[in-house]
């Protein structure tokens, strides 16, 4: 089984480039079944789940030529499927964004069918948004057995009023991605305003859509009949640049994170200010350095541009070892996203939770241990506490982590850090629980 191995306390210095983000390309990979022609896509992260979004489009009759290792043109002209067949269900039902090709199909085709979602778990992930966009939109939506069927009365949709009950990424998105070729005018209020929503908006207006709004809380669409090919460059990874930026901050160090987009980076960058964490922004880049100790401070998580649930884990790693209490409030997420808080207190961690909210008490060190990813961001958390643990942390399940990370331990690695991903049995679980001491 793959694992990280890190022998913590070195502090961090360089360089590194953020990739592509995510969130973006999990969304316009999908979209791009809404256009007859060529769509070149530049800065796609490499990382698991833009492959497993890759290979379903191929499936689908997708011409799908990869003309380096970020950049791909996609050809859905000849796709017709707007039913995903058993082959691919497995595929979709581990990741999140397969649910955008609902969206696509039943925008391009008018019907669609496919298994539910899948995703990191970190509590119930509803999907009554999206169903309630499409159903205005003018389909007939059903849910049965783990599936999801959408037929467009008269086979096409039509565009309408919109209002979110909840800031939801995935249905403004998905919601955004149907409209595009709807019949008339749509308008989405109380939509996400995430950077990943502007870079869809962007990409679809780039093949020809007419979405406008995009970032602010209502998104108006002018539904068009075809959506033509061309080129789009994805945004950096806001969360890739922030996980960096509080590796920084725990082990200490300084470095240089390039490839970012600094207003994107500013609730995370004013929260490490808040830590005595010294952060400079430069046109695409932003200096991170972090010489003498943390303080604490408290976090709330809410959408864009509020703190961003995704660095929450990682934050919580940070202010492990800043003297005081810190308290970090879930506030996107029911359920709290703490799971990953035991694997801290396998390190030595003292952090409660109650509820919504974490109450991290510093210590003066963690101790590396053998603890697991439980989710992706989580599995990135781990990887910020091995980087600052006195001693050696194993980190297994990093399968989660290279859904959203491109080439971590490489990069890592060469900014110092001793990290590196090796193939051996888990320990049994009683080792585990003993923790790792180090050799
Ligand atoms: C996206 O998930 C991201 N995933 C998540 O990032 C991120 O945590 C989340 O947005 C919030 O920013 C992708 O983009 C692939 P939501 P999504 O719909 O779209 C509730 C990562 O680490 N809700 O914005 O599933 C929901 O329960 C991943 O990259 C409904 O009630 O999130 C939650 O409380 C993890 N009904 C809140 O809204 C719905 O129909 C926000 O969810 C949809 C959502």
């Amino acid at each position: 089984m793959e694992k990280y191995v890190i022998h913590g306390g070195k502090p961090l210095h360089g360089q590194v480039d953020i990739s592509g983000a995510k969130n973006a390309a999990v969304a316009v990979i999908p979209a791009a079944i809404m256009v007859r022609g060529v769509c070149r896509l530049e800065n796609l992260p490499e990382i698991s789940d833009t492959d497993k979004l890759l290979h379903i489009l191929t499936y689908m009759g997708a011409q799908v030529r990869m003309i380096n290792r970020t950049t791909v043109e996609l050809d859905c002209t000849n796709v017709q499927m707007d039913t995903l067949p058993e082959e691919m269900w497995a595929m979709t039902r581990k990741i999140r964004a397969s649910y955008y090709l609902i969206g696509a199909m039943l925008g391009r085709f008018g019907r669609a069918r496919s298994t539910m979602p899948g995703g990191c778990n970190f509590g119930v992930r509803p999907i009554d948004q999206h169903i309630k966009g499409l159903t205005a939109l003018g389909a007939d939506v059903r849910m049965t057995g783990g599936f999801i069927n959408a037929t467009a009365k008269n086979g096409r949709l039509r565009g309408a009023m919109v209002y979110l009950d909840k800031v939801s990424v995935g249905a403004t998105i998905n919601i955004m991605i149907a409209a595009a070729t709807a019949e008339g005018r749509t308008v989405i209020e109380n939509v996400a305003r995430e950077p990943h929503i502007v870079d869809l908006a962007n990409f679809l207006n780039s093949m020809g859509a007419d979405v406008r709004g995009a970032g602010t809380d209502v998104i108006k669409i002018r539904g068009v009949k075809t959506l033509h090919g061309g080129t789009y460059t994805l945004i950096p990874d806001q969360i890739e640049a922030g996980t960096y930026m509080a590796a920084v901050a725990a082990a200490g160090g300084a470095v240089k994170i390039t490839n970012v987009i600094p207003k994107h980076l500013e609730c995370i960058s004013s929260k490490l200010r808040e830590m005595d964490v010294e952060i400079e922004d430069g046109d695409d880049y932003v200096l991170v350095r972090r010489d003498g100790p943390l303080h604490q401070t408290n976090i709330k998580t809410k959408p864009y541009p509020g703190f961003p649930t995704d660095m929450q884990p990682q934050m919580t790693a940070v202010l492990c070892c800043a003297p005081g209490v810190s308290v970090v409030t879930e506030g996107v997420w029911n359920g709290g996203r703490f799971k990953y808080v035991a694997e801290l207190k396998k390190m030595g961690a003292s952090i409660e939770v109650d509820d919504q909210s974490a109450f991290v008490q510093g210590v003066d060190h963690l101790t590396g241990a053998t603890v697991k990813a439980c989710d992706l961001r989580a599995g990135a958390a781990m990887v910020v506490a091995g980087l600052a643990a006195e001693g050696v942390t194993k980190i297994e399940d990093v399968v989660y982590i290279e859904r959203g990370y491109q080439d971590i331990v490489g990069k890592f690695r060469a900014l110092g850090a001793d990290i590196a991903c090796v193939d051996e049995p888990d320990e049994p679980d009683a080792e585990r629980s003993a923790g790792w001491v180090a050799g």
